[in-house]
């Protein structure tokens, strides 16, 4: 019998590092021996990546809060059924660049929507599954914003300013505070070589862990 695959998802504000270190942690679990399916919010399966591109669109400004949070989970249920869920059942470990608890931090801490409106979709689209493990790289807003920027253009989201990333932060660590049982907190203001070692060291722990379970 294949043992269920893991759900790991990466978080934290434009231009921490995610992409960057999403590369680094697959090559690290495939060096482990482990099949690994590597996506993203909002995207994933070809539905979810059509409302991503509606979502992230600088051509429709002005979105109703209610109507982003409500896509956003549209694109969820999509990506969740059709392709989370049969991976991990497959016995791949699925590595998700964001997921619904950047739903809390951008349309509840950025946004300002209850935090039980969120909690409400969450239970509908989700029921009980939650990631086994979230990597929060965390810096400061100047230096994601200014390592952002050195990319190229800003999408809808990253237009905002910058209190609305000071929010969406602050909201990213209450979340680590609520669920220190599945949540690790990276430094991403350091060279990346560091970053990625303490990555390696989380990583190697998660992979020993209920490997008999
Ligand atoms: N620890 C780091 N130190 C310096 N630059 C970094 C570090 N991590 C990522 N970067 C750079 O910052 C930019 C944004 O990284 P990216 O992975 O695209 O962030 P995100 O996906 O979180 O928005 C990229 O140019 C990347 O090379
Ligand atoms: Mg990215």
């Amino acid at each position: 019998m294949t043992a269920r695959g893991r759900f790991i998802t990466v978080e934290g504000i434009e231009g921490v590092g995610k992409s960057t270190n999403i590369a680094f942690i697959r090559k690290t679990l495939e060096a482990m021996g482990l099949p690994v399916l590597v996506t993203r919010e909002p995207g994933g399966p070809e539905v979810s990546e059509a409302i991503r591109a509606v979502l992230l669109s600088p051509d429709l400004p002005g979105m109703h809060p209610d109507t982003e949070l409500l896509l956003m989970f549209a694109a969820r249920a999509e990506h969740l059924h059709r392709r989370i869920l049969p991976a991990m059942a497959a016995g791949q470990w699925v590595v998700c660049d964001r997921f619904t608890d950047a739903t809390y931090a951008y349309q509840g801490g950025g946004r300002g929507i209850p935090q039980e409106r969120i909690a409400t979709l969450e239970a509908f689209v989700q029921g009980d599954f939650r990631p086994d493990l979230t990597l929060l790289l965390d810096a400061d807003v100047a230096t994601g914003m200014a390592r952002a920027r050195s990319r190229g253009d800003a999408d809808r989201f990253e237009q905002e300013a910058v209190a609305f990333f000071e929010r969406v932060r602050e909201a990213y660590h209450a979340l680590a505070r609520a669920h220190p049982e599945r949540y690790r907190i990276v430094d991403a203001t350091q060279p990346l070589e560091s970053v990625q070692a303490q990555l390696a060291e989380i990583l190697c722990a998660a992979a020993g862990e209920g490997t008999d379970g």
